[in-house]
């Protein structure tokens, strides 16, 4: 294969320039980390299972409506995406209390929130992605007063979305983590949800038995990460086959 021009390598994926202008290559490490890359070890079969189940959120997004960046997966590790300008903000979508807000506010991890809860925090690894407020996000320029209704908006079609599908395979969607990016069409600019959905950006519990699928299994080493993903992407039929 061709040699490809790396524009950025991150903790889990690399990105590569693509075959046409405006197209990236997303290529699905095996690394895991944690507490901004404190603990970090290399999970074998993670990217394969990552960019599968990328895939299948991504394109269920794109076929209901829902904007993102995915074009098509290419192979085992890498999908072809669309180039965006991404807003520097993690956006966190919380159904049920867990992870930080549970430490923050002292709600005990697995309170149902009374309603979804969307959080902004600012992407910044040396500041440990601090959460930040509408005020800062137009203040310092991260985002317009117009992109926020529409990234709230965004954040929760996502939600339902993710929510239904995981509920009908037995698992609780608790919260999870997008990032959003622009698009210029002409003149025209639309947000699209851009870099990955995967059980590395959202907390997954097995509704019966409250059993963790996600990448708390690493975090908190609850046993074996490889297992708990193949288990989500077993119930959602998305097993990785050949390429
Ligand atoms: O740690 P916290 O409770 O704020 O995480 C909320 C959700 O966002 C979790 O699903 C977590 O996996 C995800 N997240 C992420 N990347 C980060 C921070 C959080 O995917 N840098």
């Amino acid at each position: 294969m061709a040699r490809r021009k790396k524009i950025y390598e991150g903790k889990a994926k690399i990105l590569y320039e693509g075959p046409e202008p405006g197209t990236i290559v997303q290529y699905f490490k095996d690394d895991a980390t944690a507490f901004n890359a404190e603990k970090r070890d290399v999970v074998e079969g993670k990217g394969v299972l990552n960019n599968r189940l990328c895939e299948y959120f991504m394109s269920g997004l794109n076929n209901i409506g829902v904007p993102t960046h995915f074009i098509k997966r290419i192979n085992m590790r890498e999908q072809l995406v669309r180039a965006v300008e991404i807003i520097p903000l993690e956006v966190v979508v919380r159904n049920v209390a867990a992870g930080s807000i549970s430490k923050r506010l002292g709600i005990e991890e697995g309170t149902a929130l009374p309603r979804p809860i969307v959080e902004f925090y600012y992407k910044d690894d040396a500041l440990g992605d601090p959460l930040v407020t509408e005020e800062h996000i137009i203040a310092f320029g991260w985002a317009a007063q117009q992109d926020m209704d529409d990234m709230v908006a965004l954040a929760l079609r996502v939600n339902d979305f993710m929510s239904g599908l995981m509920m009908g395979v037995g698992i609780k969607l608790v919260d999870f983590k997008i990032e959003i990016g622009r698009v210029w069409e002409g003149d025209y600019m639309r947000l699209v949800v851009a870099d990955e959905i995967s059980p590395d950006s959202c907390r997954l519990w097995d509704i019966e038995t409250g059993q963790k699928l996600d990448k708390d299994v690493f975090r908190r080493d609850l046993g074996s990460l490889a297992d708990a993903y193949t288990e989500v992407a077993r119930r959602l039929g998305v097993l990785p086959q050949n390429a």
